[in-house]
């Protein structure tokens, strides 16, 4: 049987072992795309070999790359070289280590489950700054072994992690890939203080 995802060193052997995916999922090209305004500061948590990160680079975006796998931030680094664009990398653990302060535009979390990393996140977005998740359920046991039943979602459990803010988009299903997952994309709320671009983009959203 294979080691815990938990064990140390596991994710490290994981990145230098099997192919480290580089292509951004759906729901990162699809479905957040056209939420997004205008680029600003994003990170990505447990961001891994950087998929996401460097594909919102790509588009403008000033990112943020925090994991706990020294491996997968050297691979993010050297393909980020290699596209030509810059990227912060953070070597942190998530249960343990404070989060990059922010604040940020948008914060993005794929296939990593810490229940109090949530509302956490949303506490350093800016006034109306997104938190995008995409995390797989129970029901993907039923035709996948990965990922094991503590980092899934209950069914219809992925709404209520994001609090206080407002869900924008939601689904929960088998993905293209065969994944089963649910997708959540909630906003913080418009008012308060936050960046001056924050608060610009909070009031064109509200016309
Ligand atoms: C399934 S991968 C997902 C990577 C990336 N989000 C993606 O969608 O390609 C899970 C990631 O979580 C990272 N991870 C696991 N436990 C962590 C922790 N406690 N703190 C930070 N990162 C962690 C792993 O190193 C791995 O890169």
């Amino acid at each position: 049987m294979p080691p815990p995802s938990s064990t140390p060193g596991y994710w490290d052997d994981r990145y230098r072992s099997e192919p480290v995916p580089t292509e951004p999922g759906i729901f990162v090209t699809d479905e957040l795309l056209p939420l997004l305004g205008e680029p600003g500061r994003a990170v990505d948590l447990a961001g891994g070999a950087g998929r996401h990160a460097i594909w919102l680079a790509q588009r403008g975006w000033e990112v943020t790359l925090v994991d706990s796998s020294r491996v997968a931030l050297d691979l993010a680094s050297r393909r980020a070289s290699a596209a030509g664009v810059d990227l912060g990398v953070v070597l942190a653990d998530l249960t343990s280590d404070a989060l990059p302060p922010g604040p940020w535009d948008l914060i993005l979390i794929t296939h990593y489950l810490q229940r109090d990393l949530f509302a956490k996140a949303a506490r350093l977005l800016v006034p109306g700054g997104l938190l995008a998740f995409s995390i797989a359920t129970v029901r993907n046991l039923d035709r996948h072994e990965r990922p094991p039943r503590r980092a899934v979602l209950a069914e219809h459990e992925a709404p209520t992690l994001a609090g206080d803010l407002e869900i924008v988009f939601y689904e929960e299903g088998w993905s293209r890939a065969g994944r089963h997952e649910a997708r959540v994309i909630a906003r913080a709320p418009a008012t308060g203080g936050g960046t001056e671009r924050g608060r610009s983009r909070a009031s064109a959203d509200a016309r």
